[in-house]
């Protein structure tokens, strides 16, 4: 990697990566690309901010080659609430956007990083130690989406060579940019109104397990696959990654510990309610320790604690 471009930069993950990358690759060295929302100054200030509309084939070739792009981070997407509420527009965001990247990639021989998802799992995949290669027939548009494109990935790299990694991310947490639509938003939001109204209404309902990590973990993680040696990997899209399974009461009691006069209330949103009740409760992530030397550094409490001390401070200033 020496000369990267960042689709999706002004989002969740995007704002947190493409600074990760400049401290590692040179500030000059990592492109950040948005599209519809105003960046993040320290994504302008630190390096290079363009536009980049990713359903749009030329653009994404043009920026390829005119900045000699040799590796994508891939992370302009519609997330599972979204892509319900406009499956047709997710089709064209995830995967026309996708096979834009692809192409170009294999047109200027770009290394690719995909962010697939616990979405790419539906209600018929074992919901426990939720295993690397199972049956994978979710039920949503997201998840139609990411199956479609861990499949597109793995076949871009056999057919082509064009060197495509991904991971299956959970629920990711953090307090830098929020994320815009997901079923895993709760346990963002839970942090923001603990802080502030010392109460949060929660749409998922107790019992609800889902595999969640803290943003560091899931940065560490897509620089560290990308960086392993080719050799060591025999799957590629997408590896299971998690740091920590948690019900939204066990995050509470996480946060009460901390702010010992917060309440949750539940009322429960039927749709994102259907989406996580299709999703694994927790996932077996072994093979991408053994290939690439995944491990986690945040479990609930470490997360929680750093959490609560950040945001508390962000929303201060
Ligand atoms: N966090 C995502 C969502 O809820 C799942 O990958 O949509």
């Amino acid at each position: 990697m020496k000369r990267i471009l960042v689709t999706g930069a002004t989002g969740q993950i995007g704002s947190e990566l493409v600074p990760a990358l400049r401290k590692r690759y040179g500030g000059d060295n990592v492109i950040a690309a948005g599209h519809k929302k105003a960046p993040q100054q320290s994504l302008i200030k630190e390096g290079t901010y363009i536009t980049l509309d990713v359903t749009n084939p030329d653009s994404v070739n043009t920026v390829a080659q005119q900045y000699q792009i040799d590796t994508i981070f891939h992370l302009a997407a519609l997330l599972s609430a979204v892509s319900e509420k406009n499956p047709q527009l997710a089709w064209k965001v995830n995967m026309d956007g996708l096979f834009n990247i692809l192409e170009t990639s294999r047109e200027n021989g770009c290394a690719v990083f995909f962010p697939s998802s616990i979405g790419a799992f539906g209600p018929n995949t074992p919901r426990d130690d939720t295993p690397q290669d199972t049956l994978q027939r979710p039920n949503t548009m997201y998840g139609v989406c990411k199956v479609s494109s861990e499949l597109l990935c793995n076949y871009y790299y056999t057919r082509f060579g064009v060197d495509t990694r991904g991971v299956r991310y959970p629920g990711l947490i953090s307090y830098e940019t929020l994320p815009g639509g997901g079923t895993t938003d709760y346990a963002v939001e839970i942090f923001y109104q603990a802080i502030l109204e010392k109460s949060y209404t929660c749409f998922l309902k107790q019992g609800t397990y889902l595999d969640m990590m803290y943003m560091p973990d899931a940065i560490h993680a897509a620089i560290k696959l990308m960086e392993t040696d080719a050799s060591r990997l025999k799957h590629r899209n997408a590896f299971n990654i998690t740091a920590m399974s948690f019900a939204p009461e066990e995050l509470a009691i996480s946060i009460k510990k901390l702010i010992p006069d917060f309440e949750m209330n539940y009322a429960i949103d039927p749709v994102r309610q259907a989406i996580a009740d299709s999703w694994p409760r927790h996932m077996d992530d072994r093979v991408a320790k053994e290939e690439w030397g995944w491990e986690p550094q945040f479990n609930l409490e470490k997360m929680t604690t750093d959490m609560i001390e950040r945001l508390t401070k962000k929303l201060a200033s």
